[in-house]
């Protein structure tokens, strides 16, 4: 799949970006940094069928996201959107296992043992997430967001909450995912040094979206 983003435009009380436009192919990754408030997030939603703009086109492939049908739309954030978020909304009353299983429920992919260990998190499946570390609940949601094996992965500031070395360990996770499974990595991130490791590295100022 491809993301085609074409003259995107959106403001809430003031304009966050005028007229952006950017293009990503299977197997590779993008980031976007700017300080705080000036509308990362909100691009991100947009890409991720969440938002609808004021201006412009979020395509994946030959679809234009805002003028399908609701369901289609739906369909299209339950098989191939991942979104990885920097608070993780792991369900607080189910076991680890279980908040990684939903997905798998939702799609009907089987549960990945390779996955589980290659994230650290095999031993800690049957605990809450209440009882378990900042970190591994992190890991726990991504766990569950690339078990339904999204072709294109939003994260929002995904290590913010983590260590510096389980964040490089996470976020080399992701670019692994990205090339074995022909998906697209979106990340927003204060980084610089990670966001430099993609293949395009943005910045959003003064209403542009500029090349870092
Ligand atoms: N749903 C919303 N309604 C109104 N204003 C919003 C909404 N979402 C974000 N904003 C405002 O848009 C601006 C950009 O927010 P955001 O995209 O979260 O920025 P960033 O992620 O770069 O910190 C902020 O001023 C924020 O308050
Ligand atoms: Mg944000």
């Amino acid at each position: 799949m491809l993301l085609n983003v074409k003259n995107l435009s959106h403001s809430f009380d003031y304009p966050l970006f005028n007229n952006i436009s950017f293009e990503l192919a299977p197997r590779s990754s993008m980031s976007v940094t700017g300080v705080s408030g000036s509308g990362k997030s909100t691009l991100l939603h947009i890409c991720a069928t969440l938002l609808k703009p004021n201006g412009g086109e979020v395509n994946f492939d030959d679809k234009s996201l805002y003028k399908l049908s609701s369901n289609e739309l739906i369909d299209i954030r339950r098989y191939d959107v991942g979104i990885i978020f920097q608070s993780h909304f792991l369900f607080k009353g189910f076991s680890a296992f279980e908040n990684i299983e939903l997905s798998s429920v939702l799609t009907g992919l089987p549960l990945e043992d390779e996955l589980l260990k290659r994230l650290g998190i095999s031993h800690i499946l049957a605990q809450k997430p209440g009882d378990i570390s900042g970190g591994q609940q992190q890991r726990v949601s991504i766990a569950r967001v690339l078990s339904k094996k999204p072709k294109i992965i939003f994260a929002d500031e995904p290590t913010g909450n983590l260590d510096a070395a389980t964040a490089a360990e996470v976020t080399q996770l992701l670019f692994d995912y990205i090339k074995a499974n022909d998906a697209i990595l979106f990340l927003v991130t204060h980084d610089l040094a990670l966001a430099k490791c993609c293949d395009a590295a943005y910045k959003l100022e003064n209403l542009e979206l500029k090349t870092l």
